[in-house]
């Protein structure tokens, strides 16, 4: 890893340590009905553009929650959904989620080897960093530290959230602005690729 991403990696940590909400998970699943419609009403959805939530990070959720519900992330199809609900709401959707069963994908063979060398190598010459140093080599991530996990969802979800970054249409990556940096050393194929790889990926079967 280059010097920029080690203190990128350091100064995340002070970033992103504001909240300790409780979530409950049962009450959760009583305010998300509006919700099954696009997510899947296992959190799995079935539209490739719509974010599979079931098995996210606890953190992760509750941090995206608020960012969309303030505009600090930019969601036009959920507009106005959230804003009826508080923190403790949002806190006990984000765990009812993350209660919830991942189902993954299937990656496009075209794509595999390029995608996993992006993502377990990253790229020496363009100082790329590997994503498993984050997003762990399982691709499940590291919710203490604010990581999601990336593993199964939806691939054209995760190249439209690359692309986001790159092009500064998601900014909601802290001050540090990690993924923006990252993404900004992807060119499409590259996107295409990692997003393939990622949407294969299971936990522990693609060590
Ligand atoms: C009309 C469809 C739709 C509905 C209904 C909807 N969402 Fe979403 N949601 C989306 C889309 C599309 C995105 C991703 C947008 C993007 O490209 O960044 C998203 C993103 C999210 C994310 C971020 C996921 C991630 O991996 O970063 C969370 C969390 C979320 N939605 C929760 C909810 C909750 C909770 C509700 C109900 C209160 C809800 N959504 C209702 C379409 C919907
Ligand atoms: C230095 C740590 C770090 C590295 C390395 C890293 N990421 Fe991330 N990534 C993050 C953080 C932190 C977020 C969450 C940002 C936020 O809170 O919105 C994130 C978010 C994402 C998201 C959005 C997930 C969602 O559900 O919307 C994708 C996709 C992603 N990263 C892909 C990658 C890929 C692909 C690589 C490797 C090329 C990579 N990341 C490398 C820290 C990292």
């Amino acid at each position: 890893m280059n010097k920029l991403l080690v203190s990128l990696v350091l100064s995340l940590g002070v970033a992103g340590s504001a909240h300790a909400l409780q979530g409950d998970a049962a009450a959760g699943e009583g305010k998300v009905a509006i919700c099954t419609a696009c997510h899947g009403a296992d959190g799995n959805s079935m539209m490739p553009n719509w974010p599979k939530l079931a098995g996210q990070g606890e953190r992760y959720l509750l941090k995206q929650l608020m960012d969309i519900k303030s505009g600090a992330r930019v969601v036009p199809e959920m507009t106005g959904m959230l804003d009826n609900l508080n923190e403790q709401d949002l806190a006990d959707i984000a765990a009812h989620y993350s209660s919830q069963t991942l189902v993954g994908g299937v990656a496009d063979p075209e794509l595999v080897e390029r995608g996993e060398a992006i993502y377990r190598g990253g790229n020496l010459k363009t100082g790329l960093p590997a994503c498993t140093g984050c997003h762990s080599p399982t691709g499940q991530g590291n919710d203490p530290a604010g990581y999601p996990q990336l593993a199964g969802q939806h691939a054209d979800y995760t190249a439209k959230q690359l692309t986001d970054f790159r092009e500064g249409n998601r900014t909601n990556d802290g001050d540090a602005m990690v993924m923006r940096t990252i993404a900004e050393r992807l060119s499409n194929k590259d996107i295409q690729a990692v997003s393939q790889y990622i949407q294969g990926l299971r936990s522990g079967a693609d060590l």
